[in-house]
Formats: structure tokens, sequence, C-alpha cells
């Protein structure tokens, strides 16, 4: 079988060979050229960028891959400096797989961008990665650094899986980094994120609607907790199972706060053997009153926590934080057990811990 391989310096090499299987090629890009990264998508099932920096407000688009395509990244790439609302990476596929070498890294440098403020005012900032459209699909071994605002977004995707994607916007806990979620998903089914890592200054996971999520063995430092929500109004949240993970440095442990008023569902929650070191304000928080602005109180029953378990959930709070928050309202069938976490030392009023279901763990605060 012949199989061309076309390396790529400032364009695409177009092959015009009469033999040319196409799926079969093999391309490399040291340059950024929205055309040559278009053709490539064409032409090549597998396509190496290395090194290259993206021009200013441009995404690095990767969202016309062929069926069964892999992507390489290698070196560094980086993007160029324009405040505008990204996202500076995006790909579509099926059966892709996204993926680097050992040494690459996908440099944001967040910091020309940070200035405290994140998605709520300031600098316009754009979202790093959106994987949007992907089915059957893998990212694997990405190295992150530096986002300017929201790592990972994920959006509309049918059966991913990532594993072991670092992000490290530790840099932005001195230099004004802030939204800097590590991965956001949303209207998407059957997604799984393992064996990853994340150093940043807001959610670790922030699941935000959608079915059948997996998050496992993943290692969170810095930021707000592992998150289901805000779950706004319209928005379902069905089947997410988070476990065998740590959560250390950060605000929360972990967390499900559906928005005041919201008419939905948060069912078949799981979290599962999770450790919690160093956090700031609630070891476990549970609220059905959030409000952007902060939470108003009086918690709402139109989306309320259904089949909900926490089990093995041990750790410490820093004092002056909490080690158990909960705020809901109509919520049934809750199993809690093996609930240890010590060290906070605000003890807050629980409200709306459905009867039952070993919910003693979760009074004992
Ligand atoms: C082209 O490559 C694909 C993938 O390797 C292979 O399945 C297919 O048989 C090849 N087609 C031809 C005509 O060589
Ligand atoms: C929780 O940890 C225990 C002990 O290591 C293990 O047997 C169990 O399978 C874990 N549960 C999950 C869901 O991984
Ligand atoms: C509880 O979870 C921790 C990980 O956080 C694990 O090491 C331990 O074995 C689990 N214990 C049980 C009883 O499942
Ligand atoms: C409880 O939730 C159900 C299902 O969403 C809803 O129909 C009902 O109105 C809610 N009740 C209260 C008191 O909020």
């Amino acid at each position: 079988m012949f199989v061309p391989i076309c390396v790529l310096l400032s364009t695409l090499t177009v092959l015009t060979s009469a033999s040319l299987n196409s799926t079969a090629a093999s391309c490399t890009i040291t340059k950024y050229s929205a055309a040559a990264i278009l053709d490539a998508q064409n032409q090549c099932s597998e396509i190496t960028l290395r090194g290259i920096n993206v021009d200013p407000g441009e995404t690095l688009d990767l969202t016309h891959l062929q069926k069964g395509a892999k992507v390489i990244f290698d070196g560094t790439i980086t993007w160029q400096y324009e405040e505008w609302r990204g996202p500076l990476l995006r790909t579509s596929g099926t059966d892709v797989e996204i993926t680097g070498t050992a040494d690459h890294v996908l440099d944001g440098r967040g910091s020309k961008w940070w200035d405290g403020k994140g998605g709520n005012g300031g600098k316009n900032k754009p979202r790093f990665y959106y994987p949007n459209n992907m089915k059957n699909s893998k990212i694997t071994n990405l190295n992150i650094k530096n986002t300017p605002v929201h790592a990972i977004v994920i959006k509309n995707c049918d059966g991913l899986v990532l594993e072991n994607i670092r992000i490290d916007d530790s840099d932005g806990d001195t230099q004004g980094g802030h939204n800097t979620d590590g991965f956001d998903i949303s209207g998407s089914n059957n997604v799984e994120i393992r064996s990853s890592t994340v150093y940043n200054q807001d959610d670790c996971l922030a699941v935000k609607s959608g079915t059948n999520y997996k998050f496992t063995n993943n290692f969170c430092s810095g930021g707000h907790g592992i998150s289901i929500g805000s779950v706004a109004d319209g928005v379902t949240v069905e089947n997410v199972y988070m476990a065998d993970s740590q959560v250390e440095r950060s605000a929360n442990g972990i967390r499900i706060k559906t928005v005041s008023g919201a008419v939905g569902k948060v069912s078949g929650i799981t979290f599962e053997n999770i450790s919690l070191k160093d956090i700031t304000n609630y070891g476990i928080i549970l609220e059905s009153d959030y409000l952007n602005g902060g939470p108003s109180g009086q918690p709402t029953g139109d989306c309320p926590i259904t089949d909900l378990t926490i089990k093995n959930i041990t750790g410490t709070v820093a004092s002056g934080g909490s080690n158990v928050y909960v705020i809901v309202e109509n919520a049934s069938d809750w199993k809690c057990s093996g609930i240890d976490i010590k060290g906070g030392t605000k003890t807050k009023d629980c409200q709306g811990i459905p009867p039952g279901s070993d919910t003693i763990h979760l009074r004992l605060v």
C-alpha cells in the first residue's frame, strides 16, 4: 500500500498522485496557516501540528477532521494576543483522536489577559478549547498551560473520553487568573474524564447539563472543586459518576448548585472515594438557592436533587470553613455514607435533607 508522507513547511503541499490514498496520508504543519490546516484535514488522516503560533483572533480550527483522523500536537503551540471570546482551539469529528507528544505544550499565555476579573469584566478573554460535536472520540495526553479563562468547554459530544489531560493554570494564582474552569460540560452524552490534573482558580469540573458522565482518578488543586452546576432553568443533569479523585487547596470539595427558581432535574449523581485537603469554604455543599451575585438563602424545589449518592468522602476543611452545608428543597432518595470531613469550625444549619437513607451523615457538621 502506498502511504504518501507530506511534510508541510509553510503551506500544505498538495499531493496530486493518482495513487494517493487520502485517508492514509500523514501531514506535518510547522507554520500556522488557516488554509493549510483546512487542506490537511481534507487530505490527511494523521496531522502533526508542530510549534505553530496561531494568528491573533483566530481559532485553531480542527472541525473538518475526517472520520478516524488523528491529530498530534508537538513542540510549543501558542496563540497571539487579541481580546475576543475565542475559542483558541476547536475540534469536531467522529472516531477521531486528539493527542500530544510527551514534551508538547499548548501554551495559552493567559497572563496577557489575566486581570483578576475572569469572565465578569475587564479584558475580553478567549475560552481555550471547545471539543464540539465529537462522536466516539478520544482526547489524550494533552499538556495545557495558562488558559486566559475557561480551559476545556465540552459541548454537544456523544461518546468522548478525555484521558491524561494536564491543565496547569497555577501561574494564575498570583497573576490574576480567574474563571479558569478546568472542564465544563453541557449538552452531551457519554463523556468520561479520567486520570487528569487541574491547577486553576475556578471549578475543576462543572457539569452544566447532559447525561451519563464519568469523572474518575483526577486531581484538582487551587480552584472551586468538583461541581454539578450551576444548573440553570430548563436543564437536566442525569447520571454523573465522580469517583476516586482528590481535591486540595480549593474553595469547595464537592458541590451541587441549582439556580434559584430554576425548573429542571438533577438525578443519579454519585460522589464516591473522594479525598479533600485544605478546603477553605465547604467540604460538601448542596444548594438550591444559587444566584451569581450570591445565594438567596431561599432554596426552590422545581429542580430537585434526587437519587444522590455520597459515599466515602474524607479529609480536611480549613478552620473558618464548614465541613458540610445543605440548603435544598424537594430533594429525595439520598444515600450518604462514610462522610468523614474534619477541621471546619463554622457550623451552618442544614435545610431540606430528605429523611432516611443514612442522611445522619450529612447532619454531622
Ligand atoms: C486506504 O487506506 C485505508 C486506511 O488505511 C484502507 O482501509 C483502505 O483500504 C485504503 N484504500 C486503498 C484503495 O488503498
Ligand atoms: C473505593 O475504594 C475502595 C477501596 O480502595 C475500592 O474497593 C472501591 O472499588 C472504590 N470504589 C470505586 C467506585 O472506585
Ligand atoms: C475511600 O476512598 C479512598 C480514596 O479517597 C480510598 O483510598 C479508600 O480505600 C476508600 N475506602 C473505602 C472503604 O472504600
Ligand atoms: C418537586 O419537584 C417536582 C418534580 O420536579 C415538581 O413537580 C414539584 O412541583 C416540586 N415541589 C415543590 C414543593 O417544589
